[in-house]
């Protein structure tokens, strides 16, 4: 809920409160741990009450050193600013003064999509919006803050109004300036490459030093996710973007001292035009505080849970599937597909996913994109087939590469124009394929019409829908090049948005090279991402620790695949790979035909595990109990709400050679008593089942490294050491419990 007293305002979120002053020049007071003793009247502008903030806010005195929401070049500010625009006479020169501060309806972004179900008060006092200008060129800056009764994320998006004579270029829009007093933070970022996405990542926000994460690559990126978080001792801020492409955000400080984080877009290469009479808004930001990083996590995965994620999967268990990219590459037919089929459904699994390969004549990876119609003589026929696998007692998902184009294509023979290519010059080929122009209507409403098709003939229950190279030749004939990059993605996001409606009981899988559109704009169209196309157990560690931070476990994409790994060559026992995958939503991609009896026996005791436990494993709330990145121990446990059940996977890197060590286990009740088992694994030399309180498996934890040790296959583990764990609330109560 959002309160005005006197010149405040305070959003309030369950845990945080924002403290916005509003005077000739709004600033930020606070933003931290909730207020809670009732009465907040103190006032910021001319009264000695409120310390060094009081002169601060005070511009004659300097004001760009107060912690303010909005920037813009010709001020005394110096730092990165959120608003950079050019006007017709070439300058560049713009000072928003504050107009006024109203509650709102939360503004509608689409085609972009944003955040939803924000709550309504009777007073509608969940968004809050300030309004700015720059009196000589008219144009009018708002800035919009939402607050949501059952989250501790505030999201904040701005736009802009040309009420001026003459069109402006907009040449930087951030969604949201947070400035903090003070320097001394660490700023964190995940980072990484294909087959290594998001690795977590600290530098110190030197004064003077301007970090900067940021994608140029046309899409959110393998090589730096928009979630990232500003750190010092007590207090941990985060933030994203509710945006697939090109993102920015900085953190900078300087000697006032004061740290700032700008988020938004990234304004490279972009130019957008503002006519007269016209507004531009720009994606979502979110941010966030909590006093640590997992504080930040269960925080951020509840938000997005329950504010991004939408529709008819957003908390229904995901299948558990096979995938048959790995087990077979472009190399199947119908026979080979039944074959995985009859054995998958002997095993459990629910889904079947036929990957890559089926359409056009597609045998490896330089035709046929862009034709999404059957290759016959690999399929039998698509909907025979997936009546086939439907007959086997599975559901039948399919992939599609939509945004893609093959010059060796129907479909490139027919609309070349179609191509994203700047003419008389030679495109780049990345992976053997050019891109569609989504920017265009008719592209737009072709793939529409092309993958509503191929969802209607197959019945499919479930579509991966994949984004394989990165954009290079930018180009729409009518679209100027400054705006390309967005204009993309809004028709992306139009293509996305109308399949989505649809088929609303269609289960869809965002995936890009594995996990190179990993964001908040692609999981408010599918609830979950392929997350990496790195499936050995070991690298799996640290990917899906680093995701975990922002994004929760439902949307995580996790496989057990075949060893030796194909992406590293490297070995690993079949229970540490499932150890370590079952997690989110779950599933196989191998050639389930050749495994031993003694394999398959393992997959289905596996199965029936996941299953019985899906639901924690997939919504329970979700708590680290190490840093793969800073140490050798890591893994997590998945608490039910109740905290009557739990189930943890503890990993173990035995770099460390004997030393033993110890597992705290988090988010349990601490008066409760658990019984504490480990999942049986015919190879390891020990189990456990134990009773003990929820307080000493936190405070004490107990020593695992019998419990993880390997007696078959020591030498095939890659060093790392794995075991799942069940913590079951048991009926006697403790006496603390009984008081
Ligand atoms: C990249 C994906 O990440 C893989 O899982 C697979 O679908 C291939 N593309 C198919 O080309």
């Amino acid at each position: 809920m959002i309160r005005r007293k006197g010149n405040v305002y305070k959003l309030d979120t369950p845990n945080t409160t924002l403290l916005i002053g509003i005077g000739e020049k709004p600033q930020y007071l606070y933003y931290g741990k909730r207020l809670t003793v009732p009465g907040f009247d103190y006032s910021c502008v001319g009264e000695a009450g409120y310390g060094a903030k009081t002169y601060l806010y005070n511009s004659s005195f300097g004001g760009g050193g107060a912690p303010q929401l909005v920037s813009s070049f010709g001020t005394e500010e110096h730092l990165r600013e959120s608003v950079l625009v050019q006007f017709a006479d070439g300058s560049f020169t713009a000072r928003f003064a504050f107009v006024r501060a109203k509650f709102c309806e939360k503004p509608d972004l689409s085609p972009l999509p944003s955040s939803y179900g924000a709550g309504k008060e009777k007073d509608d006092t969940q968004t809050l919006c300030l309004e700015f200008i720059d009196e000589p060129s008219k144009l009018k800056l708002f800035l919009y803050y939402t607050v949501f009764e059952d989250s501790d994320v505030i999201a904040v998006s701005s736009a802009l109004y040309n009420g001026g004579g003459k069109d402006v270029s907009v040449k930087n829009l951030a969604s949201l300036q947070l400035d903090l007093d003070g320097d001394g933070f660490t700023f964190v970022n995940f980072v990484g490459d294909w087959g290594n996405e998001r690795n977590k990542t600290e530098t110190p926000v030197n004064i003077g030093a301007r970090i900067v994460n940021e994608s140029r690559t046309g899409a959110s990126s393998h090589f730096a996710n928009p979630f990232t978080m500003l750190k010092k001792d007590g207090g941990v801020y985060a933030f994203n973007l509710v945006y697939s492409g090109n993102h920015k955000t900085t953190a900078e400080c300087c000697y006032r001292p004061k740290t700032r984080v700008v988020v938004g877009i990234n304004d490279f290469a972009f130019d957008k035009k503002l006519p007269c009479g016209e507004t531009f808004y720009v994606p979502e930001a979110v941010m966030c505080f909590a006093e640590n990083e997992d504080g930040i996590s269960r925080a951020m995965h509840s938000f997005v849970q329950r504010h991004i994620i939408r529709g008819k999967w957003q908390n229904k268990e995901r299948p558990i599937l096979i995938n048959n990219w790995e087990a077979t590459y472009f190399q199947f037919n119908r026979e080979k597909l039944f074959a995985l089929a009859d054995e998958a459904a002997a095993l459990g699994v629910e889904l079947f996913v036929l990957d890559d390969g089926w359409f056009g004549h597609r045998d490896d990876d330089r035709s046929s994109l862009g034709d999404w119609f059957d290759y016959k003589e690999k399929t039998g026929g698509i909907a025979a087939l997936a009546d086939g696998i439907r007959e086997r007692g599975l559901k039948f998902g399919i992939w599609v590469e939509p945004e893609m184009i093959s010059e060796d294509s129907e479909l490139y023979k027919s609309h070349p124009e179609f191509t994203m290519k700047i003419p008389s010059r030679e495109p780049m080929r990345l992976r053997q394929q050019l891109m569609l122009n989504l920017a265009d209507v008719r592209v737009q409403k072709y793939l529409i019409r092309a993958i509503s098709n191929v969802i209607s003939e197959t019945k499919a229950a479930y579509v991966k829908w994949d984004y394989n190279r990165k954009m290079t030749d930018c180009f729409g004939k009518d679209i100027a090049g400054g705006e390309y990059f967005f204009e993309y993605m809004k028709g992306f996001y139009t293509v996305m948005g109308k399949i989505v409606e649809r088929f609303p009981n269609v289960l869809f899988e965002g995936c890009s090279g594995g996990g190179g559109r990993f964001d908040l704009g692609v999981l408010c169209f599918m609830p979950q991402i392929w997350t990496s196309d790195n499936t050995d157990a070991r690298c799996r560690t640290k990917i899906q620790t680093g995701t975990s931070y922002g994004y929760p476990q439902s949307a995580i994409s996790c496989h057990v695949s075949a060893s030796p790994n194909h992406q590293t060559g490297k070995e690993s026992a079949f229970e540490t790979r499932f150890n370590v995958a079952a997690l989110g939503a779950f599933g196989y991609e191998l050639d389930i035909t050749a495994l031993s009896d003694e394999e398959k026996r393992m997959i289905k005791k596996q199965i029936a595990f996941f299953k019985k436990y899906r639901k924690v494993l997939q919504f329970g709330d979700y708590y680290r109990l190490g840093d793969m990145f800073n140490s050798h121990i890591g893994g997590h446990i998945c608490v039910q709400a109740n905290k009557a059940l739990a189930v943890a996977s503890v990993w173990l890197d035995s770099r460390w050679g004997y030393k033993v060590d110890y597992v705290r286990f988090k988010g349990l009740e601490p008066k409760f008593v658990y019984e504490v088992t480990t999942r049986t694994q015919d190879n390891y030399l020990g189990d456990c089942k134990f009773t003990a309180t929820g307080e000493l498996l936190e405070y004490a934890g107990i020593p695992v490294y019998g419990l993880l040790t390997d007696r078959l296959k020591e030498s095939k583990t890659n060093g790392l050491y794995t075991r799942t764990f069940v913590i079951k609330k048991v009926e006697k109560k403790s006496k603390a419990e009984n008081k």
